[in-house]
């Protein structure tokens, strides 16, 4: 195995089976892991993450075959989105199976459920063989954590275990596209697209936020370092920079360009031209210019191409605007 050894494995799991919380890698984002069908460790989850009780998590599981324990309805779409896109960062919500805890689904009638590509992900919940129920392992409205030292920082003595898989590859959470009602609504873009779904379901999405549950992440202040991020036009910062006022330096820009000039008090990072590496580059980003004392952290806005959809959309959580 590429990542961890069976023996690491193999404590994970019997930290997860004596309902104890476990921090593993995925493709997206860290999880913090427990046993979905132990409500005393799901609870767990909850008070480590500060998160309410309402909001649902998202069951990792380890193929399809597992689908119909955890899901009452398989619309005909599952199928060409399990192929085209499972094992990946794709998250299906589904009608719930009854048993189905309320401490999953927040009371709704609805489960979110993911099969996961990372190997180490994979070999957890292969050897578990039931669902592991994982939100992002950060604290409530933190920024997600991608490498294992950023779950270290956020949630520390709080898990067992953190299984380290290496910083994550796709950088930010999965798309999530929910099929338990009339027609599939995207409720969070991820680096999947909407457009990419939409060639494998051949009709269009709905797009509609109206009829959306209420979601965490959907609001502001989600995704959000504690420095202020202030997104400005990618037509350059200067008329931002014309407005600054000595108090609002030291500051630091994420630009896609060369950095336009040089001045005391300000720090240029030059962030990726394609989409994958700036999603995953960017909470890692963030969050190590979180600790360097910034006033402000200027996001230069990237390009409205597809494929950026997902990073516009935790850019503005990040500064704090409702979508
Ligand atoms: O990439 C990911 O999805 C990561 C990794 C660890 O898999 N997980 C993740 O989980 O981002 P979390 O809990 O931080 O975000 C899950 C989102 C929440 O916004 C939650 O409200 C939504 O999924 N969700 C889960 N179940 C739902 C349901 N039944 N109906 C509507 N939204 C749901
Ligand atoms: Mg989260």
């Amino acid at each position: 195995m590429k990542h961890g050894n069976s023996k690491q494995i193999n404590e994970a799991l019997a930290f997860l089976k004596a309902g104890e919380l476990v921090a593993l890698p995925t493709e997206t984002v860290y999880g913090l892991g427990a046993d979905a069908k132990n409500p005393a460790a799901l609870s767990k989850i909850f008070l480590a993450k500060e998160r309410p009780f309402t909001h649902p998590l998202i069951v990792h599981l380890a193929g399809p075959a597992q689908l119909s324990q955890w899901a009452s309805v398989l619309p005909q779409a599952v199928k060409p989105l399990a192929e085209a896109f499972w094992p990946g960062p794709l998250t299906l919500i589904l009608k719930k199976q009854p048993w189905v805890s309320d401490l999953l689904t927040g009371g709704q009638d609805s489960i979110g459920l993911r099969i996961p590509a990372h190997p180490m992900a994979q070999a957890l919940l292969q050897a578990f063989g039931s669902g592991i129920a994982a939100p992002s392992a950060n604290r409530f409205t933190h920024l997600s954590p991608t490498t294992a030292q950023a779950v270290r920082e956020e949630l520390g003595a709080k898990v067992a275990c953190i299984l380290d898989g290496g910083p994550c590859e796709v950088g930010l959470e999965s798309t999530i596209l929910d099929l338990s009602r009339d027609r599939p609504i995207i409720l969070r873009p991820g680096m999947i697209s909407a457009s990419e779904i939409e060639t494998v379901l051949q009709k269009p999405l709905s797009l509609s936020k109206e009829q959306a549950p209420h979601v965490p992440g959907s609001g502001p202040l989600h995704y959000a370092p504690e420095t202020q991020v202030h997104l400005v036009s990618s037509t350059g910062p200067s008329s931002f920079l014309s407005s600054l006022r000595p108090h609002d330096l030291p500051l630091v820009i994420l630009t896609q360009k060369k950095p336009a000039f040089e001045r005391e008090g300000i720090q240029w990072i030059v962030m990726a031209e394609q989409p994958q590496r700036y999603a995953q580059d960017l909470y890692q980003t963030l969050r190590a210019l979180d600790k360097q004392g910034f006033k402000k952290i200027v996001v230069e806005t990237p390009p409205h191409d597809p494929g950026w959809e997902a990073i516009h959309d935790r850019l503005r959580k990040a500064a704090g605007r409702r979508i």
